[in-house]
């Protein structure tokens, strides 16, 4: 069967759809919609924010309109994330795009609103990607870090030969998150990202802001944990702003904390020498992040995912029409070690096709 997965992450820079043949996995085509500049003004405004509920119900309903476009083709499930605005751990999470108008437009079942499942069986409701990580990277001999740099960053780590229950992960930080908002303040609005990272490139790490961050109780944290727009958003990149630093010093900086708390979390939890670190997400883009996270990391292969078979800017959408798929068929895929939950759960709410 054909199942898109349909993914849109905390970066809120669009759509990521992942064409999935299954039960095989094979990536058939991905396709990535930026989000209109209005609608992602939008979904910021809602984002961890002060706002009507009438804006919320709204987009909830406008979003499957937005992800129904991004598919773009027939097929004969559909995997939906949504786009989250808000997470706070155990105790509460909210992804919109409504599942069944996605339904009725795509004329497929759809499965969406993964993370509560899994909130309920005890857990964080994140990461669920592992379950894909664990199915395309683990290795006998070698330990292997997925690593996936979205607007946050994450690492599954997968520990030679073990089996799903050795398998760790968690949200380490910052992606690209706080990049984002300081290349978007740097340039009036006119940039999303810090492209190929010339910015950064230019600056100069400031030791004593970078430690400082780094001081912060989360890095050292024990897994499971997960972070989101409510630790690294307009606040955070607000704090940044008024140590008064040069905007090159502080996106230096702030991709520095990208690639020092990701080794950082590498170093802290793999039980064992990591062999591979295998990257995904649009942060692999940013050569000047690649090369930082490669300095901290000596004596680890540092290699994207496309070099293991698996598109990197495809992955998490293709790890959401798994996660449907093992929902249709009835089967748990959250994966306890990864999120904290008590046991494995089907995940998500199934949407019928209405006919
Ligand atoms: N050429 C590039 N240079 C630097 N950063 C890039 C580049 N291309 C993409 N990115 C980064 O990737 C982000 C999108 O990554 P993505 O994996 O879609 O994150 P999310 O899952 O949070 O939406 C962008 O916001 C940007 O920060
Ligand atoms: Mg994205």
């Amino acid at each position: 069967m054909i199942v898109a997965g349909i993914m849109s992450g905390t970066s809120l820079d669009g759509v990521d759809v992942a064409i999935v043949e299954m039960p095989g996995g094979r990536l058939l085509e991905h396709r990535s919609t930026a989000y209109p500049a209005a609608l992602r003004r939008r979904l910021l405004a809602v984002s961890d924010a002060e706002c009507h509920t009438r804006e919320i119900a709204r987009l909830h309903f406008e979003l499957a309109g937005v992800y129904a476009r991004a598919v773009g083709r027939p097929v004969d499930l559909a995997g939906c994330h949504g786009q989250t605005i808000y997470h706070e751990g155990r105790r509460a999470t909210l992804q919109i795009g409504d599942g069944s108008v996605l339904a009725a437009r795509l004329h497929a079942p759809v499965v969406c609103d993964f993370r509560p499942a899994d909130i309920a069986a005890g857990g964080e409701g994140a990461p669920l990607v592992p379950f894909a990580d664990y199915r395309y990277f683990r290795h006998a001999r070698r330990t292997r870090v997925a690593l996936n740099i979205g607007g946050i960053a994450n690492i599954t780590i997968l520990p030679a030969g073990a089996g799903v229950d050795g398998v760790i992960a968690m949200d380490t930080g910052p992606g690209n998150m706080v990049m984002d908002a300081l290349a978007a303040r740097a340039s009036g609005g006119r940039l999303r990202y810090d492209r190929d990272g010339r910015m950064a490139a230019r600056g100069h790490v400031n030791r004593p802001l970078l430690d400082d961050l780094l001081r912060h109780p989360f890095y050292r944290r024990k897994p499971p944990k997960s972070a989101g727009r409510e630790e690294y958003g307009a606040a955070f990149v607000e704090r940044l702003l008024a140590s008064r630093l040069p905007m090159e010093d502080l996106m230096a900086t702030a991709a520095a904390l990208t690639a020092a708390s990701i080794a950082g979390a590498v170093r802290r939890f793999a039980p064992a020498k990591v062999d591979d670190v295998i990257a995904s997400g649009g942060g692999v883009r940013n050569r000047h992040l690649m090369g930082q996270l490669a300095a901290f990391l000596p004596g680890v292969r540092l290699a994207r995912a496309d070099e293991f078979g698996l598109d990197a800017a495809a992955k998490e959408a293709i790890a959401f029409a798994l996660l449907a798929y093992e929902t249709w068929r009835g089967r748990p895929a959250n994966v306890p070690g990864a999120t904290g939950a008590r046991y494995a759960a089907v995940l998500g709410k199934i949407c019928p096709c209405p006919r």
